[in-house]
């Protein structure tokens, strides 16, 4: 197929990935973030453009720095990555491999918090974020195709395909992100492939591999 589309099928297509941690502000000079390097979104959307897709890359504050030849869109917080997110549709496809913090902090200062002397820590009230992915997969315009990523520690395929179907994606990349597997921040990952049709396990492989992968099912997918 590739071949025939002259190895670049993605040609005129929208495609737009989220990546990154997101940082979610505690006062001005402190945050609380997932962890995440952002080299797997950053792979996907080189993926993406090397097949000739048009990559909308919305990220978050990674330590790597974005592909070149897409458009960036940098944000810090949750809420800010569902706003631009929203305003950068519509698209073909969409995949959501941000680190997306579950929490913002409801009660974040205007200043700096101070040690009050008493040896008390402050006390966070967390409020839920809004889904991003969820919230992409049941839009009016929602994207022919939405790839969700899960990252679990423990039941990696029975907690992602729950995942599939609670937040109305097409397919979810689940990953075994424990510590021991040295993914997170590593340059290799091992993933699930969950779709409607089932589970399909990719072996370990480099994240660029494995973005290059992603990138010809999304093609075929969308052919
Ligand atoms: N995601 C999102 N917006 C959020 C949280 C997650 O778009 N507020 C996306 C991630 O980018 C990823 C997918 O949802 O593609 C799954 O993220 P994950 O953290 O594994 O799932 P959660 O639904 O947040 O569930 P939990 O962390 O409780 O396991
Ligand atoms: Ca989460």
């Amino acid at each position: 197929l590739a071949a025939m589309a002259g190895g670049r099928p993605l040609q005129g297509r929208h495609v737009l990935v989220t990546s990154g941690p997101t940082h979610e502000p505690i006062d001005p000079v402190r945050y609380i973030a997932n962890r995440s390097s952002g080299a797997q979104g950053t792979a996907i959307a080189a993926a993406l453009r090397d097949l000739g897709a048009n990559v909308t890359f919305i990220t978050g504050p990674a330590t790597m720095p974005p592909p070149a030849g897409v458009t960036v869109i940098a944000v810090e917080t949750a809420a800010q990555m569902m706003t631009a997110v929203t305003a950068a549709l519509p698209a073909d496809a969409a995949v959501m491999a941000a680190a997306v913090a579950d929490w913002h902090v409801a009660n974040a200062g205007a200043q700096k918090m101070k040690k009050d002397g008493s040896g008390r820590a402050p006390a966070l009230d967390f409020a839920e974020n809004p889904d991003i992915l969820a919230t992409v997969s049941r839009a009016a315009d929602r994207p022919r195709l939405v790839v969700g990523f899960a990252a679990e520690t423990e039941n990696v395929i029975d907690h992602a395909s729950a995942k599939r179907l609670r937040k109305g994606c097409d397919w979810i990349l689940a990953n075994d992100v424990s510590p021991a597997t040295g993914i997170m921040g590593g340059s290799e990952n091992a993933v699930t492939l969950i779709t409607a049709d089932g589970a399909e396990d990719w072996p370990r492989m480099g994240k660029a591999e494995v973005a290059r992968r992603l990138a010809a099912r999304i093609a075929e997918a969308l052919t």
